[in-house]
């Protein structure tokens, strides 16, 4: 892994479609370009997790963030009391958001941040454009806050990391959903619930940040599922179904998440595909096998909840 304090060269990696594990006022993010399929898919490769969680998006600036999501007045209002700083708030994606599908899991919100360390502001805005970053960790283990912790849990995964000291808040930021008018917080961390209760003058809930019960009413809605109904495994498609088709196949499929079996290329088009067939009203998707190896896990995972979420309404 190269370590490196050159913010251009960085930016440049994470342009060509590279992983860059950066320093954030909270704790180390391994960063990719937003808007990549292929970037992101890379990241839950390198994490090794068995999940695609979704993830935070990262900008130099609030003009930045409201290109990307829809801020209602209390997501104006934290924003302009927080940003830059350790607080990530979750709102509606814009309809033409460029960001990846699979950063977001499919879901139409979007989780945004404007970090407050200096050379993190620099790198975003020399690469200017969005930045997903998931804590820089392996799955299952805890956040770094030092360029050793990085190096330590994902040598030989990732190529470079641009060395930004010690992180100063040590903590995950704090994340607000604010879907509606009123804010939750869906996970505690580097902004106390003090500081937003006093920001918007009202006391503030505790959410939940991942839910597999069918969503209650104003709860968040957690996992993405089409509105077709799916059913996995499929050999052999029924007439009526649309089939998405994995690895080289003699049928003649709808769409086909890796022609070549490659697992990083059908993670990167899992969740486009789905949209892709939904907006042609398709009723069924039979979706064929897919290895139950590196990011076949994740993949199995959501196309499972999916088909299971859809079930139970
Ligand atoms: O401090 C931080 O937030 C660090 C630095 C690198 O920015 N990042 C971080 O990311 O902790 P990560 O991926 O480890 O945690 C992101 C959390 C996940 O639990 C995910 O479920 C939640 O954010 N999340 C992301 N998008 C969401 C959304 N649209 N709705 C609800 N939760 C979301
Ligand atoms: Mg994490």
């Amino acid at each position: 892994m190269k370590r490196t304090t050159d913010i251009s060269l960085a930016a440049g990696h994470l342009k060509s479609g590279g992983l860059v594990a950066f320093a954030t006022e909270t704790v180390y993010g391994l960063g990719a370009d937003a808007t990549n399929d292929t970037a992101v898919a890379a990241i839950y490769q390198a994490k090794g997790r068995p999940q695609f969680n979704p993830l935070i998006v990262h900008v130099a600036t609030f003009e930045a963030a409201q290109k990307l999501g829809i801020f209602n007045q209390v997501a104006q209002k934290l924003a302009q009391a927080f940003w830059p700083g350790p607080l990530t708030l979750v709102v509606p994606r814009m309809p033409d958001c460029p960001v990846s599908l699979l950063a977001t899991a499919g879901l139409d919100s979007l989780a945004i941040r404007v970090p407050a360390h200096k050379q993190a502001h620099a790198l975003l805005e020399q690469f200017d454009g969005p930045v997903v970053a998931p804590s820089a960790n392996p799955s299952g283990t805890v956040s770094p806050t030092s360029i050793e912790h990085v190096i330590t849990g994902l040598e030989g995964k990732i190529d470079m990391v641009l060395d930004g000291g010690d992180c100063a808040v040590g903590v995950e930021s704090t994340i607000v959903s604010c879907l509606d008018e009123t804010a939750t917080i869906l996970r505690h961390g580097g902004l106390a619930r003090a500081n937003i209760e006093a920001t918007l003058g009202v006391t503030v809930a505790d959410g939940q940040i991942d839910s597999n019960n069918p969503t209650a009413p104003g709860q968040l809605k957690s996992h993405y599922a089409p509105r077709a109904k799916l059913r996995l495994n499929v050999v052999r498609p029924e007439k009526h179904e649309a089939f998405l088709e994995f690895g080289p196949c003699d049928t003649d499929p709808d769409l086909n998440l890796s022609p070549k079996g490659d697992l990083i290329e059908a993670a990167a088009n899992l969740f486009r595909m789905l949209h892709k067939l939904d907006a042609q009203g398709v009723e069924q998707i039979a979706v064929a096998p897919i290895p139950n190896y590196g990011l076949g896990e994740a993949i199995n995972d959501r196309l499972r909840r999916a088909a299971t979420s859809r079930e139970t309404g």
